[in-house]
């Protein structure tokens, strides 16, 4: 047989080949199961995409808006005297953070980008107060909620937790809606 007869007998197989492939499919089931799984791919995107802009109130409802997150060491309490603060990242490292320990003795944890437009915040001893110095916005330190300026949502919350003399955060809350 020739090379070209061989070429020929080939391209008729392949040809028939792709008649019995296709005979054997059944138009209407095919047509049935690929709008069924869109269908299941639509519905799961959607419940994903809402769940992913529900806003923190209902979130928070839902018990959702506290974040579980890994316990990072932050430094020793006997390096932070009473009125000072000390900043650390929580909980990636584009998140920075804030921890005070108040003139009253009181540990508390804040991420420390201003709710308004994301400057840092400091810890002022004197007023015993947390100030964004960029637009003069204030947080109450024991709570993180603002009390004067543009910020009109309060500080999110890092749990912290003392053993041994290390301190150490173990979570972030939001409570804003
Ligand atoms: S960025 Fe903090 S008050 Fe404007």
């Amino acid at each position: 047989m020739t090379n070209e007869c061989k070429k020929g007998r080939n391209l008729k197989n392949s040809k028939s080949d792709m008649v019995n492939l296709t005979k054997n499919v059944d138009q209407k089931d095919d047509l049935k199961y690929n709008r069924r799984s869109f269908l299941k791919t639509a519905a799961g995107a959607s419940i994903a995409l809402g769940l992913s802009t529900v806003p923190f109130s209902v979130r928070a409802m839902m018990g959702m808006a506290e974040e579980e997150n890994e316990r990072l060491e932050i430094g020793r309490l006997d390096q932070l005297g009473e009125g000072e603060s000390m900043t650390f990242n929580y909980p990636t490292d584009n998140d920075p953070a804030i921890l005070v320990h108040t003139v009253n003795g009181d540990l508390v944890a804040y991420n420390s980008a201003c709710t308004h437009l994301m400057c840092p915040v400091f810890y002022k001893k004197e007023e015993d107060i947390l100030l964004c110095p960029c637009h003069k916005g204030y947080f109450d330190v024991n709570n993180g909620q603002p009390v004067e300026g543009p910020p009109q949502r309060e500080l999110p919350l890092i749990e912290i937790e003392v053993e041994n003399g290390i301190v150490y955060a173990t979570g972030r809350k939001y409570r804003h809606g």
